[in-house]
């Protein structure tokens, strides 16, 4: 057998004896000659089953072939005749006919048809056969979509001289406003890691560290309810930088955006560079949201609007507690981050607590087609303005130290001014995809409501599991 060789590398190897390996992606009866398309991961190319051509062997099985089954055929590249060419397919002008046929596997007929769009299939039957969903053309684009946008950010940032730096999934939890995936220790009774809903205070760590310029590509977990642009764990572009200005990190991210939509998707064009800036109050007055879809032309599929939204309020007030509402005062929250510097106007303000409901974050948002791409700040570097935005917050001492002690340490010891942004990776690709749900650009998401069904996750464990960390189950 000679050397396999992909689909896509046969358009240019008329004349010669090549062995390709994949998967009958479609097979055609036409009388005695049989029609078998062959997917591989380059593409796909039509092999041609004449009997007089075939080794006996091979004759005999190709009657059993079906859909899926995994085949290695050698045979001879031939140009197709002119009006059998199909200038759709990137091998559209050849075919392989057929000498020798080995079947690698036999396959069961699948729950759906692959070799056509399965967006209109049932969603919870493509999510319990990922593995045969993404064999689908669309998914597979989808898929490289997102490798190709992955490995455009890393190379992009590793340019602009950014390490990239690992940080922990097993963690303490943080206040930034979802619920946490909890994880019990079995080593210490009653304790509890918690997953992190993002890389937040290890990235601010990772400043004071001295690592200057930080990215990730990280994978974080909210224990939120489920919509189309959410999901339980998914993906951020995670960066810090330190001894920037709000400036520097917008002007960085506006121009890896527009790098990359070049690059990835060149068919693409975005309305309006540089990227407008819309101030909060504005967004909402103008457009009842804080995710303005500022497109012209909403029906255009190749159009991108990129806006930066700006001035959010650092704290909004929250439902007063009955003995607050006794007492005729509300309590405050952070509306975004609380991490987040104010501007550097409102410093003084933050640290005296005065006019609270008035201070602006130094926060910025980016959002694409009406969908929050990301988000991120300058932050507080000095322990007393970190410590300012929670006791607004009315947290005691107690719990700041409890909860931020080790922030407020960290600060302490010279911690530089910096600041960053992370990016909603899932959304950013869905939108270059054109795709209506992050699902579809994850290779194994979870449903709606929070299941993994190829490995049917969650599921329950074995008693003695459970007694490991300690855990009874209430019934
Ligand atoms: P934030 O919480 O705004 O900021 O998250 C940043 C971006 O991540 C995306 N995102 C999500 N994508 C899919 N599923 C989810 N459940 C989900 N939640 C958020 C959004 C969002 O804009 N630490 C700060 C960033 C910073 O200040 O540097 C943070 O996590 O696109």
């Amino acid at each position: 057998m000679s050397k396999r060789v992909l689909s896509v590398e046969t358009s240019k190897m008329v004349g010669q004896e090549v062995t390709i390996k994949g998967w009958v992606n479609a097979r055609r009866n036409m009388g005695k000659i049989v029609f078998l398309d062959i997917r591989d991961r380059g593409g796909i190319l039509q092999a041609v089953g004449v009997p007089s051509q075939m080794d006996a062997v091979s004759v005999e099985t190709m009657k059993e072939v079906r859909p899926e089954w995994v085949l290695a055929i050698t045979g001879l590249v031939q140009e197709r005749g002119e009006k059998q060419k199909n200038p759709d397919m990137p091998t559209g002008n050849v075919e392989l006919l057929i000498k020798k046929l080995e079947v690698l596997n036999t396959a069961l007929t699948p729950p759906f048809e692959i070799d056509k769009n399965t967006i209109g299939i049932n969603e919870e039957l493509r999510l319990k056969y990922r593995y045969l969903d993404l064999r689908s053309e669309r998914m597979k684009k989808n898929i490289i979509l997102r490798n190709n946008v992955s490995q455009f950010f890393r190379k992009h940032l590793l340019a602009e001289g950014f390490l990239e730096i690992e940080t922990p999934i097993l963690t303490k939890g943080t206040p930034e406003g979802a619920r946490e995936f909890i994880v019990p220790s079995r080593v210490y009774p009653g304790q509890f890691y918690v997953l992190p809903q993002s890389p937040q205070q290890f990235k601010q760590l990772l400043m004071v560290a001295g690592m200057e310029k930080y990215f990730q590509l990280a994978r974080c977990f909210r224990d939120e309810d489920q919509r189309g642009d959410r999901q339980p764990e998914f993906t951020q572009l995670d960066i810090e930088m330190s001894f920037v200005e709000q400036e520097d990190v917008m002007s960085l991210i506006e121009a890896m955006m527009i790098e990359l939509v070049k690059t990835v998707t060149p068919e693409k064009r975005i309305q309006q560079i540089p990227f407008p800036r819309i101030p909060y109050k504005e967004a909402m007055e103008k457009y009842g949201n804080d995710k303005p879809d500022i497109r012209e032309d909403k029906n255009d599929p190749n159009l991108l609007a990129f806006c930066w939204v700006v001035d959010f309020a650092f704290f909004e007030k929250t439902e007063p507690t009955s003995a607050e509402a006794t007492a005729g005062k509300s309590g405050w929250t952070f509306s975004h981050n609380p991490f987040s510097a104010p501007i550097p106007e409102h410093r003084e303000q933050l640290i005296k607590k005065e006019r609270i409901g008035e201070i602006v974050a130094d926060q910025y948002d980016i959002v694409l087609n009406g969908y929050e791409a990301g988000g991120g700040g300058i932050r507080n570097h000095t322990p007393e303005a970190l410590r300012s935005v929670f006791e607004i917050m009315g947290f005691t001492d107690e719990q700041i130290n409890e909860q931020f002690g080790h922030m407020l340490e960290a600060f302490d010891f010279g911690a530089p001014p910096h600041g960053g942004i992370a990016l909603g990776v899932d959304r950013v690709i869905a939108i270059l995809a054109n795709e209506p749900n992050i699902r579809e650009v994850i290779a194994v998401p979870k449903t709606g409501d929070a299941r993994d069904l190829m490995m049917g996750a969650p599921s329950p464990l074995p008693r003695k599991s459970l007694e490991d960390v300690h855990i009874e189950i209430k019934k």
